[in-house]
């Protein structure tokens, strides 16, 4: 026989063969979906880490609302937001079927609308309850806007304004919102969305060890091919539960053995599982630690390197004292690194990265 092909997905929104840990959320959005307008999980908002399985959730939320025959609009947030949305959800692109026709909409086609701000709440309810009326009974409309960090203020407030009076109309809608963590909670914050505070906040964090576990050994052995107890918790382990490093191990490792000319067994060794490893935690460092530390100012990167020589939360004292500099003057990065994301205080005089593996990647630049 020979070797099936890798089901692993190491790819930024790409599904992977199987979700691991999130079948609470998905339970969750499922019932939103069937209790009708007004349940409290038509309004979601997920927040993550880099690589932690926000896209793939969307992608999820998006299977189950077609299950039950929704229209379903995808959007990434990015300049113009609310008038692509605008432009797509309309019927016939702009024209509103037994509604009222806004002259800046006629004739308009996907990605030419540009609606002025102050109508654009009100166009974007026009545009979903002339959708809706197209649908069969009891069909909704699921909005998803994954990256929205990157949302201008304006677009965020007409979103939420607008699903805001859906809601109180009991309109057959649902929203689904991705973005991350720092990002998520200040929208919280903000006075112009108190509305988004009713959202059914999830929070996607690492998934547990054990379900890494047995879904790499459903997902392998399922295929026929063979790995013994060992070098699976080996590569359990190694994922530390965080999800972009579960395909990245799974990936790696099914080639590794693969590429073995010896493999005549179908089997994953305990040495391809080393292989495996490594490549994996190369990768993770190319593709989610070198964009972030390539922007940085030599100093910020080096304020990095004094922060991943322990193995938690620094002493911002101690940073300064590895930096050979004073305390204002490393502060100056400090500042510089929180507002960029990449560290955060989790308490007075004391500094922590924010990016999963950057400690580990610095490391190996050292
Ligand atoms: N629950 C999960 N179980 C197993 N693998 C997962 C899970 N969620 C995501 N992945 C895998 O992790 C990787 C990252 O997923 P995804 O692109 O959705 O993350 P993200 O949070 O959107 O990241 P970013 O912030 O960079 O956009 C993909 O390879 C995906 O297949
Ligand atoms: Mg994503």
């Amino acid at each position: 026989m020979s070797f099936p092909a890798n089901p692993f997905k190491p790819t930024a929104g790409v599904m992977p063969p199987v979700l691991i840990g999130r079948s609470l959320i998905c339970e969750d959005f499922s019932e939103g979906l069937d209790d009708g307008p007004g349940a409290p999980d038509r309004l979601m908002l997920i927040s993550g880490p880099r690589g932690s399985g926000k896209t793939v959730m969307l992608i999820e939320l998006r299977k189950l609302a077609e299950q039950r025959h929704w229209f379903v609009i995808d959007e990434t947030a990015s300049s113009g937001l609310c008038d692509r949305l605008i432009a797509q959800i309309a019927p016939d692109h702009g024209i509103f079927a037994g509604t009222t026709i806004k002259p800046s909409l006629m004739g308009a086609s996907l990605g030419e609308v540009s609606i002025a701000p102050a109508l654009r709440p009100s166009t974007l309810r026009d545009a979903m309850n002339a959708r809706l009326k197209t649908l069969g009974k009891g069909k909704g409309l699921l909005i998803t806007i994954d990256e929205i960090q990157d949302a201008d203020d304006t677009d965020i407030t007409a979103i939420a304004t607008a699903a805001q009076h859906m809601f109180r109309e009991n309109a057959n809608v649902a929203f689904a919102f991705a973005g991350l963590p720092q990002v998520i909670s200040d929208l919280l914050n903000a006075k112009v969305v108190t509305f988004l505070r009713r959202a059914s906040l999830k929070k996607l964090g690492d998934v547990p060890l054990d379900d890494v576990r047995e879904s790499f050994a459903h997902t392998i052995r399922s295929r026929g091919i063979t790995i013994d107890d060992t070098a699976l918790e080996e590569a359990t382990q190694a994922t530390e539960g965080y999800p972009y490093m579960i395909q990245l191990v799974g990936y790696h490792m099914w080639r590794a053995a693969r590429r073995r000319k010896t493999n005549a067994s179908n089997e994953i060794t305990a040495e391809d599982v080393q292989t495996g490893i490594i490549q994996a935690r190369a990768r993770l460092g190319e593709g989610v630690c070198a964009p972030v530390i390539d922007k940085l100012p030599e100093r910020a990167v080096d304020y990095l390197k004094a922060m991943a020589k322990d193995n938690g939360p620094s002493r911002t004292q101690t940073i300064a004292k590895r930096m050979n500099a004073t305390m204002d003057y490393a502060n100056q990065y400090r500042v510089k690194l929180i507002e960029e994301k990449i560290i955060n205080a989790p308490e007075r005089g004391t500094v922590d990265f924010t990016i999963p593996y950057l400690r580990e990647y610095l490391r190996i630049r050292e």
